[in-house]
């Protein structure tokens, strides 16, 4: 059995960091308000002129010194972004250049919040059917661009950030004790677009806000995030009592307390940033991935689900062994 397996892990933040209280002076609301509803406390946002393939390009180089790899030893490379620097080419594409990359691929993903984990299926898709050996997956926003910044329901959540991980095939013994992606679970319903979109896009000759109905959202969430990451367990074999870390998308306390309580895990085993980089999207589960790894909860041989809900709706899960 061929695995894919974690070699390295980096993550990129901007350096301008907002504090909730920021936002009182041009909007009606309060810190208060942000922490108790969503967790968040700060987020990171890119400066004028800094693109999302600038802070992919950050990211990937901190999971390539980790992996002690340099960009020409990557067969391909797949960033998940909703926010890429132009219409086309691929934000992945400009990394590649960035990093002098000069043989294999590089492509987007776009599932919006699910982004990652998409990007992490596909990644394990083309090392098990033997079409690479590394991948560098990438979750890299800069949501600030399509911020409504009169709209408190939304502008005072989402942040900018970048995070990476470096997979390599490796041959597995076909149990579960083997180091890699053991399972993957991807959804989506088209149906509830317009829970969750941004409004324009280059058909449409504007390139739009974010709009969200929060509560809607919230709704869909806990339910949705809960069955697919059982759905992952159950393809991998595992059941929730294996599991050391769920490292889920970071977009509101109350929904990763949620879901980890229907799994009956307690908050022990889960890896918590959104205090400290609010909602980055695709980029939010591999800035945990590399977080949790720096503060040492992640640790080698550990069983991690991660998972995630967002524009799509589109949601899933990865299991994997680090
Ligand atoms: N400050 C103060 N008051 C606010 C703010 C704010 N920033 N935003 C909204 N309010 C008000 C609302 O207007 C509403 O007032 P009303 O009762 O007079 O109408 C009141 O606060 C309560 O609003 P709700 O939307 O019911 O608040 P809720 O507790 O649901 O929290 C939130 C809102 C944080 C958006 C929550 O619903 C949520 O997190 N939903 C999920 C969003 C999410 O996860 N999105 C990302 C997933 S996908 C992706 O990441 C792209």
């Amino acid at each position: 059995t061929i695995r894919a397996v974690v070699r390295g892990v980096g993550h990129y933040l901007p350096d301008r960091v907002v504090e909730n209280g920021e936002f009182e002076a041009s909007l009606d609301t309060s810190d208060e308000w942000i922490r108790a509803r969503s967790g968040i406390e700060r987020r990171h946002f890119a400066a004028e002129g800094q693109t999302t393939s600038e802070l992919a390009t950050r990211a990937a180089r901190a999971a390539l010194d980790d992996a002690g790899m340099a960009a020409d030893d990557l067969d391909a490379i797949i960033l998940a972004t909703s926010t890429a620097d132009l219409t086309f080419p691929a934000a992945a594409t400009m990394v590649q250049a960035n990093l002098g990359m000069t043989r294999g691929f590089a492509f987007d993903v776009q599932a919006v919040c699910a982004g990652f984990v998409f990007a992490l299926a596909n990644a394990n898709a083309l090392i098990i059917s033997g079409q690479a050996q590394r991948v560098l997956v990438i979750g890299a926003e800069t949501f600030s661009r399509i911020m409504d910044w009169t709209d408190r329901g939304t502008c005072v959540l989402f942040g900018d950030g970048a995070g990476a991980l470096v997979l390599e095939a490796q041959q597995g013994t076909g149990t579960t004790d083997d180091r890699g992606i053991l399972s993957t679970d991807l959804n989506s319903d088209g149906r509830h677009r317009d829970v969750l979109y941004v409004d324009g896009g280059v058909s449409t000759g504007h390139s739009g806000y974010l709009r969200m109905e929060g509560r809607e959202v919230f709704r869909h969430a806990i339910e949705k995030l809960a069955q697919t990451a059982q759905t992952a367990l159950d393809k991998a074999g595992l059941d929730n009592g294996d599991i050391d870390w769920i490292v889920p998308h970071q977009a509101n306390i109350r929904i990763i307390q949620g879901t980890a309580k229907k799994m009956n895990l307690p908050m022990d085993h889960v890896v918590v940033t959104v205090q400290d980089h609010g909602n980055t999207s695709a980029a939010s589960i591999p800035l945990a991935l590399s977080v949790g790894r720096a503060r040492g909860q992640i640790k080698q041989g550990d069983l991690i689900v991660t998972e995630a809900i967002g524009g799509g709706l589109a949601w899933g899960a990865v299991v994997l062994r680090w």
